[in-house]
């Protein structure tokens, strides 16, 4: 595996893959990965001759009081998975590489509509850095393939949405969810609890279960799924954030006519913010 930095180094690699024809795939991620980034590495590698992976804890998508300081880093334990995986290409680049200009004097891309609502309204400004740091990346590998987890299902929107609307030339490939045995989906955050505050933590996927077949027999009342979802999380001592039934692709309110749903539900244990989510076909 290259570990590459610097922007002129990943380009000329790029470019002598292009010109032997070869195709890439790109995994994007801010590191500390975990089984959940491995499965799209493992993806992509079916998905073309080259991988690229980078790392990069993205200024730009964090707001003012949220764990920018604190996320983990977790390079060398990241670069061995990596390297085991056979990537071709980690690429990890610093913020004064990525933002020459530092953040303010920074172009941006906004995706709005999918964007809104859910993570976006709970995190003002999060989908414009990951959407802008995103189009840069695409930008920097130019990659054929690019894979993102469904466990962050706006995120995923978000970028499908924003490479159709700009037509940029990447096909976005969206990958299930990795879980632990308890049913809690992984995620580099899971670093912050608790032994104990773990297993309290599953209750958020079976609320997102027991919705999800109450959608199935037939239940119409969605203010009653989520009532009984919300008493779920509460029992369990965690503190709401949302929980939408939405339709799939544009993440708005779902109706009675829409059979292609999915509900999106984060929530707070403690101080740490568990998001999930579990499609629906009816
Ligand atoms: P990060 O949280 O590191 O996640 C990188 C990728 O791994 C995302 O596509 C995310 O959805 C996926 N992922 C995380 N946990 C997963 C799990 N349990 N199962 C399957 N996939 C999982 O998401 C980001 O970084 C950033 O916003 C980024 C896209 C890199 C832009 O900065």
């Amino acid at each position: 595996m290259q570990s590459v930095t610097e922007i002129k180094s990943l380009r000329s690699q790029v470019k002598a893959w292009r010109q032997q024809g070869l195709s890439i795939a790109f995994v994007p991620t801010m590191g500390n990965l975990h089984r959940g980034h491995f499965s799209l590495v493992e993806k992509a590698k079916t998905l073309a001759d080259k991988v690229v992976v980078s790392i990069f804890v993205n200024p730009m998508q964090f707001g003012a009081n949220e764990d920018l300081d604190s996320y983990p880093r977790t390079l060398e334990q990241d670069k061995q998975g990596l390297a085991e995986l056979e990537t071709d290409i980690l690429f990890t680049p610093s913020v004064d590489t990525i933002y020459p200009s530092g953040l303010e004097a920074q172009s941006f891309v906004d995706v709005p509509g999918v964007s809104e609502g859910h993570c976006g309204g709970a995190r003002p400004g999060h989908f414009r850095g990951v959407a802008t740091v995103v189009t840069k990346l695409f930008n920097l590998v130019q990659p054929d393939f690019a894979c993102f987890g469904e466990k962050d299902f706006q995120q995923l929107q978000v970028i499908k949405t924003m490479v159709k609307d700009l037509s940029i030339p990447v096909e976005v490939i969206g990958v299930p969810t990795q879980r632990e045995v308890s049913g809690l989906a992984m995620s580099s955050r899971n670093g912050y609890l608790s032994e104990s505050e773990k297993e309290t933590a599953k209750v958020l996927f079976q609320a997102l279960k027991k919705a999800a077949s109450a959608l199935e027999q037939g239940e119409k009342d969605f203010d009653l799924i989520i009532k009984n979802a919300i008493d779920m999380l509460h029992n369990e001592g965690l503190k709401l954030d949302y929980f939408n039934i939405c339709q799939k692709d544009t993440l708005r309110p779902a109706t009675l006519e829409d059979d292609r749903l999915v509900i999106l539900a984060a929530a707070f244990l403690g101080k740490v913010r568990l998001i999930d989510n579990i499609q629906v076909s009816l």
